[in-house]
């Protein structure tokens, strides 16, 4: 069992547009595309839920109710999930509004990851928080309970390592000074992000993945901050002011983690559920094999 984290807030940006997953995404909120049953959503809250996390602010649209409508209690449903014996989630949803509380801030039009960050400032109050982007899902609450105990005198954010030919999707590191192996993994300083450079002008293969630990010092960096040449708030522009005063940490990290902003990787995740499940992942198995095999 994890022991809960120092950081109690949890800002989960879902303001965005989900073009790559349209036309789905007219309808239903990436955020909400199933895995299997669940919302992807509510795979992304029971992680940090189970990192200790008791606020989450969800930063939405007002072009996306379904979200805050997810949200609503609904005894008829937690009553049909207990008659179908479903009873660990019937107790999740329950929770919300309970001991966990789940707030909504409007991001009145999408201008960027570091602009929905922003827009949490004054739910989130003078203390850290974590950042979850909800289209990246991780195996478990690990992660988080790594970066809130790395992140005690500054930010701490997630890196793995990828082949040159991927950095152009992601924010990418500059790191400085020697790396060291601790508790959770190689933790690396850096002083810089640059967003989705060309590879040939990549600072390295260490790209940011969809978890931070930030401090409220990056509100007042992102209110002050210019947009970037496409026009968005970046928060990758926001950590390496930060930065300046002192190198930030990054841990890279190994953990399973499925990117379902993308048909491909929707998919994936949603196979690896069905595969992972309790009830029916065994069936599900057998008739994979079988249809591979045809
Ligand atoms: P993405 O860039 O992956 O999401 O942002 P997107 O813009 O919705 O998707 P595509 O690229 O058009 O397919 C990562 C997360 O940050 C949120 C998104 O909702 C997503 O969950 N986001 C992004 C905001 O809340 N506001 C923004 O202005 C931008």
């Amino acid at each position: 069992m994890e022991s809960a984290s120092r950081i109690r807030t949890a800002v989960i940006p879902a303001a965005g547009q989900g073009t790559r997953m349209l036309p789905a995404t007219k309808a239903v909120p990436k955020e909400l595309l199933p895995i299997l049953e669940q919302p992807a959503l509510q795979l992304v809250i029971d992680e940090a839920v189970g990192a200790g996390v008791d606020h989450i602010v969800i930063v939405t649209s007002a072009s996306k109710p379904a979200i805050e409508g997810y949200f609503v209690r609904t005894p008829e449903v937690e009553e049909a999930l207990e008659r179908q014996g479903r009873h660990a989630l019937a107790d999740r949803l329950r929770r919300y509004g309970d001991d966990i509380t789940v707030s909504f801030v409007h991001q009145d039009e999408p201008r960027g990851l570091g602009h929905a960050v922003g827009c949490a400032r004054s739910t989130v109050g003078d203390e850290p928080f974590f950042v979850m982007l909800p289209d990246e899902l991780m195996e478990d609450s690990s992660l988080l309970l790594a970066l809130a105990d790395l992140a005690r005198d500054g930010a701490a954010v997630a890196l793995k390592r990828v082949p040159t030919n991927e950095v152009s999707r992601y924010g990418v590191v500059n790191p400085v000074g020697d790396s060291h192996v601790g508790a959770h993994g190689e933790v690396i300083g850096f002083d810089r992000v640059v967003e989705k450079p060309i590879a040939t002008e990549a600072p390295s293969d260490l790209v940011i993945i969809g978890r931070y630990a930030l401090t409220p010092d990056i509100f007042p960096i992102l209110d002050a901050l210019a947009p970037a040449a496409t026009g968005e708030i970046q928060l990758s522009d926001a950590l390496t002011i930060a930065a300046r005063a002192k190198a930030l940490i990054g841990l890279v990290s190994s953990i399973g983690r499925r990117d379902i902003g993308n048909p491909v990787g929707w998919l994936e995740a949603v196979v690896d559920a069905g595969l992972a499940h309790a009830e029916y992942g065994e069936d599900f198995e057998a008739w994979l094999r079988e249809r591979l095999a045809r």
